[in-house]
């Protein structure tokens, strides 16, 4: 039985000194126990927490000293990840493309795959960043695509549509936090309700598992992501059903649509596209090779004021 990091840590008298490295590899050695898989990683980011610094800061000066507030506050991050709890659930935080949001219970911990989507719809928007585009994030969680890409659309405005109350009070504060407030708006309701108006752009990474599936995931995610983002219906493609009978009618002349995919999932979706009216302009990979990301051009155009459907 390995040695819990918080007996090893706490057992040592406080006039002892303990030096970083010598702490991190003491987790490395829990969390490898315990069958974390980036257990160097993850006990490199823990301490940074442990040390009110951000996730970005610069490496450790492994020879530095813990202070015993310091050796506490890592012991009991250490064990919660032991327990599987997510770094980013432990932290409250993740990155982001350029910023680091607040994440909670009611919302899906952001992904970086899910940065495939930002990629994709600004590569199609070359020579137009700087206009006064219209975005939609369907099922925005965190918020955190319409953040990312408020960030490198200066004139953008956009609306955030999702079920959850409590992860629109999340998606808020992340706005308000990055001073976006006043460009953007949350609401509250079902996509399906949500999607009358003319936008330029609209996003979505909407639930894709399929429910018999969710048992089988990692403990990271199945007892910490709600359901409510993760379950797509039986074979995991309700969701974009349910947004591409909609979504013609919320897109302009020259709208396109950008909605993550599952792995493998890219034939079914193009396929429900199509019979949806919408035409498959292209398929972006993430960085493991995946198709990620599917772009999506609707001919006929509608052209009614953004907001929700009666
Ligand atoms: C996979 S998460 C994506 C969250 C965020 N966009 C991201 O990429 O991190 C899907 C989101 O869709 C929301 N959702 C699920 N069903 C919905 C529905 N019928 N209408 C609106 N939002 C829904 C969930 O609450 C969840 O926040």
């Amino acid at each position: 039985m390995p040695l819990r990091i918080g007996q090893e840590i706490q057992a040592l008298p406080r006039q002892d000194r303990l030096t970083l490295g010598a702490a991190l590899a003491a987790a490395r050695a829990r969390l490898v126990a315990a069958g974390v898989e980036d257990a160097a990683a993850d006990a490199r980011a823990l301490m940074k927490d442990a040390l009110g610094l951000p996730d970005r800061a610069p490496p450790l000066d492994e020879t530095r000293a813990l202070a015993q507030s310091e050796r506490e506050a890592f012991a009991l991050r250490v064990e919660r990840r032991a327990r599987r709890v997510p770094v980013s659930r432990i932290r409250g935080r993740r990155a982001f493309w350029r910023r680091d949001l607040a994440i909670g219970a009611a919302t899906l911990d952001p992904r970086p795959d899910t940065e495939t989507v930002v990629e994709a719809v600004l590569d199609r928007l070359v020579g137009r960043r700087r206009a006064p585009l219209r975005l939609l994030d369907l099922g925005a969680g965190t918020g955190a695509i319409a953040i990312a890409l408020l960030d490198e659309l200066p004139a953008a405005t956009a609306i955030l549509v999702d079920r959850s109350e409590a992860a629109a009070r999340i998606a808020r504060g992340n706005l308000a936090a990055c001073g976006m407030s006043g460009r953007a708006a949350v609401m509250v309701g079902d996509w399906a309700r949500a999607l009358a108006g003319r936008f330029d752009v609209v996003v979505s990474n909407p639930p894709y598992i399929a429910s018999a599936a969710i048992a089988a995931l990692d403990p990271e995610v199945r007892d910490h992501d709600p359901r409510l983002a993760l379950d797509g219906g039986a074979d995991g493609l309700d969701a974009y059903r349910a947004i591409f009978a909609g979504l013609p009618r919320s897109m302009g002349a020259d709208a396109f649509a950008v909605v993550e995919l599952g792995a493998g999932q890219a034939e079914d979706v193009s396929a429900i596209a199509r019979a949806s009216g919408l035409e498959v302009a292209g398929v972006r990979r993430d960085l493991a090779g995946t198709e990620r990301a599917l772009v999506l051009r609707s001919g006929s155009v509608g052209c009614r004021d953004a907001g929700f459907a009666g």
